[in-house]
């Protein structure tokens, strides 16, 4: 066996409400979830693979041609008769395990995020709300009939709002839009984003691609880990999905717990993570999602 070394990863299978009812109180700095946002939809995402074949639609590289083949299919159900009810019980739940100092963060879209957020001021106190965080994002079609939506919605609570961690020195930089009105200095700094984060979807090309619907960029959930824990600090993530704040978490020295109760999420989870040798709960990963111990591991170095 592997000695796992910090930071640790822990995946979960199940249904999160009664997983995450037996973790200590005040067990978490940081707790971020993405729920289904209740689009009424199976959010899916079909894997295909060319192949080469004379008679294929698609033409490649010095005229070959190819076909397309389905190799199959990841996909989840968003689609709750009541979505609030089905959320109250868990975003209780959140306040419960999160530090004193620790930030909790509700990832959704503009359907359903005013509702929640009601029911976050009730739950954590009007005082504890912190920013609306817009990711926006320019992919997709547009409609013809009303300004199309390219933003997600990301609420912030503070347990306590006088004593949170916040590293602001750890914040990256992005460009000014005019660098011509600021000194040099400061345009070769940059500055610091606002509440709103222009950053591109996950590409559907692009090596960070899992393959799992509706995941999220690292751009966006790396900034979060970075700002808003500390090293060695623990991370939650009960809708977990393809685990990308898990590869945040490890990745920037925090163990993180992830919680899905779909099989396909563990799945990408495990073989996205293995280089972290995660801990499994309520589920036994096939051998192939289990990575080889290096030479490192093995003699016990850190
Ligand atoms: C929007 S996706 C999360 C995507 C993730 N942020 C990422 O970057 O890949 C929501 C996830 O919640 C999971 N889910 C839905 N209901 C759940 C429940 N009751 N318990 C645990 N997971 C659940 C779904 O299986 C899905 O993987």
């Amino acid at each position: 066996m592997p000695q796992t070394s910090p930071p640790t990863v822990e995946i979960h299978f199940g249904d999160n409400l009664p997983i995450i009812r037996d973790f200590p109180d005040e067990s978490f700095d940081l707790i971020y979830i993405d729920p289904p946002f209740n689009t009424g939809k199976t959010q899916a995402r079909t894997q295909i693979r060319t192949v080469r074949d004379e008679n294929g639609d698609r033409v490649g590289y010095k005229g070959q041609r190819y076909r397309t083949v389905r190799v199959g299919l990841k996909a989840f159900a968003d689609n709750f008769d009541d979505f609030l009810g089905f959320l109250e019980p868990r975003l209780e739940e959140a306040y419960r395990l999160l530090k004193t100092t620790g930030s909790f963060f509700l990832h959704l879209d503009y359907r359903e995020v005013h509702y929640a957020k009601v029911m976050l001021d009730g739950i954590f106190g009007r005082d504890s709300f912190m920013n609306e965080i817009i990711w926006a994002y320019d992919y997709g079609a547009r409609s013809k009939k009303k300004w199309s939506a390219k933003h997600d919605n990301i609420l912030w609570y503070a347990k306590d709002p006088t004593c949170y961690t916040y590293r602001y020195d750890d914040i990256d930089r992005i460009p000014y839009m005019a660098p011509g009105l600021v000194t040099k200095e400061k345009a070769e700094r940059g500055k610091t984003p606002t509440d709103t984060w222009w950053h591109t979807i996950v590409s559907p090309n692009g090596k960070e691609k899992t393959g799992y619907p509706t995941q999220k960029p690292l751009g966006i959930i790396n900034r979060l880990i970075r700002v808003h824990s500390n090293p060695g600090d623990r991370v939650l993530d009960f809708f977990a999905g393809s685990g990308t704040i898990g590869e945040a978490a490890i990745r920037q020295g925090r163990s993180a717990v992830l919680v899905d109760n779909n099989e396909e999420a563990v799945k990408v989870m495990a073989k996205r993570l293995r280089f972290d040798y995660p801990r499994f709960v309520g589920w036994t990963p096939s051998p192939e999602l289990v990575a080889e111990p290096t030479l490192l591991d093995s003699i016990g170095a850190q």
